[in-house]
């Protein structure tokens, strides 16, 4: 078989690649290691800003999306007593949305079937070949057979344990990397939401998140020990401690119930350098990772895939290689300034296992100066809706 573009994985990222694409008449085979069903029930991120809805957009594939979601125009940041809104249209004139990560790949399947989009389901020993050559392939089975793709790109969309990212040599690849010594318990429940918008809080028992997916659909996360499972955590002991780490106003508004899904993810950040190699392209997950607080891990993979689809584009059009060309140092530019505003947004607002009193003041001192502080406000907002691709 041959293709144009060889797309490893069939998470957010090489779907929309993948509709992006077709659209401009590039024909790309998606090769996805589980089933449709489990890539659609993984419960993910929820905020998106506008460059991404815009990208959807552009995929044609936003109907649903820009008829269901939720426009926030700002959040709430809570920290002890200390309670303020960052209004986003007023800062940058901008806004994220409320549309689940589930809903987004959902449209994207849907798109990719009715446009008879080729998708290959639970391949097992995907393996790059000759990647930095001009005649790169890459052979995966499925049960038990061997089969073989030819193509000019391969685009690594395979998330974090993928294996596009491996395919690059330790000589060339350098990776960074932060471990945060917690994760996140995170929470779905049939209730509405306690606040219109989303409620960003520090306390002195852990962080803690109020999030929606809609009017009738509530996203909680609450920091936890990297130890944890959440088989430790009835829903009872869920929602006492939401309640103790958030507003008292809203702990005494809380609508709980039970959960329909509990997990716990850990934090880190990572970022791996260059983002290609040869003919593969890394996109998203693959490539890095942020810590959930600011919400930019799926965001930040809708700007890889805007600078490589244009870079594609480009180059299948006009035979012109220099999007392509530039592809790492462009994605890689936007990604460095995501990992610091979600590594400084994590810091103001966790509680660290060795911070002492005077670290403690230095955060309150953070957070006043945001509370305080117009500029800072702006920054916050500029970082929050998204910088501009
Ligand atoms: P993925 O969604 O990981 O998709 C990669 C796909 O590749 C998967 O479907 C996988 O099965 C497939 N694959 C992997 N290896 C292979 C292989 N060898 N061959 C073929 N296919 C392969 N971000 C937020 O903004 N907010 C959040 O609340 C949030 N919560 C998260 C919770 C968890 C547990 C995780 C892991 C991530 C979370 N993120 C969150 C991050 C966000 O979900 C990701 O940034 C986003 O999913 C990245 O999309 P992707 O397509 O690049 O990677
Ligand atoms: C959600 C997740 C985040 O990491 C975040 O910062 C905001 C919202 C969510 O899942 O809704």
């Amino acid at each position: 078989m041959k293709s144009q573009v060889l797309i490893i994985g069939g998470g957010p990222s090489g779907l929309l690649l993948s509709q992006l694409l077709h659209r401009k008449g590039i024909n790309s085979v998606v090769l996805e290691r589980k089933t449709k069903e489990y890539v659609l029930g993984r419960i993910r991120a929820g905020i998106l800003e506008t460059g991404f809805v815009n990208l959807m957009r552009e995929a044609g594939v936003a109907a649903r999306m820009d008829k269901e979601c939720f426009v926030h125009d700002g959040t709430v940041i809570s920290y002890g007593d200390t309670q303020f809104e960052i209004n986003f249209k007023e800062h940058t004139g901008s806004h994220v949305v409320v549309y689940g990560q589930t809903e987004v790949t959902r449209d994207l399947y849907e798109a990719r079937e009715a446009m008879g989009g080729n998708i290959i389901f639970n391949t097992e020993d995907v393996t790059i070949h000759d990647a930095d050559s001009d005649a790169p392939y890459v052979t995966y089975s499925t049960d038990g057979t061997t089969h073989r793709i030819d193509c000019e790109f391969v685009a690594g969309c395979d998330g974090f344990h993928g294996v596009s990212r491996q395919t690059i040599p330790l000589t060339i690849r350098k990776e960074y990397e932060k471990l945060y010594p917690f994760g996140w318990l995170g929470i779905l429940s049939e209730t509405p939401p306690v606040h219109d918008e989303l409620i960003y809080s520090g306390s002195d028992r852990g962080f803690a998140l109020c999030s929606m997916r809609n009017e009738s659909l509530s996203r909680y996360y609450i920091q936890c020990s990297l130890s944890d499972s959440p088989d430790d955590w009835t829903d009872d002991a869920f929602w006492r401690e939401l309640k103790r780490r958030i507003p008292r106003e809203f702990a005494d508004k809380l609508v709980t119930g039970p959960s329909i899904e509990k997990s716990i993810a850990p934090l880190r950040s990572f970022v791996t350098e260059p983002m290609r190699w040869g003919r593969l392209f890394l996109c998203g997950d693959a490539a890095h990772i942020v810590p959930p607080t600011g919400a930019k891990g799926l965001n930040t993979a809708a700007s890889d895939i805007h600078y490589l689809y244009n870079g594609l584009e480009q180059y299948f059009e006009d035979g012109d290689s220099e999007g392509i060309d530039r592809y790492s140092e462009k994605a890689l530019a936007r990604i460095w300034k995501a990992e610091r505003f979600s590594w400084a947004t994590t810091n103001l607002l966790h509680r660290f296992p060795k911070q002492n009193e005077f670290d403690l003041k230095m955060q309150q001192a953070d957070v006043n100066f945001l509370r305080d502080n117009r500029e800072a406000q702006s920054v916050f907002a500029q970082n929050y809706v998204g910088l501009p691709y």
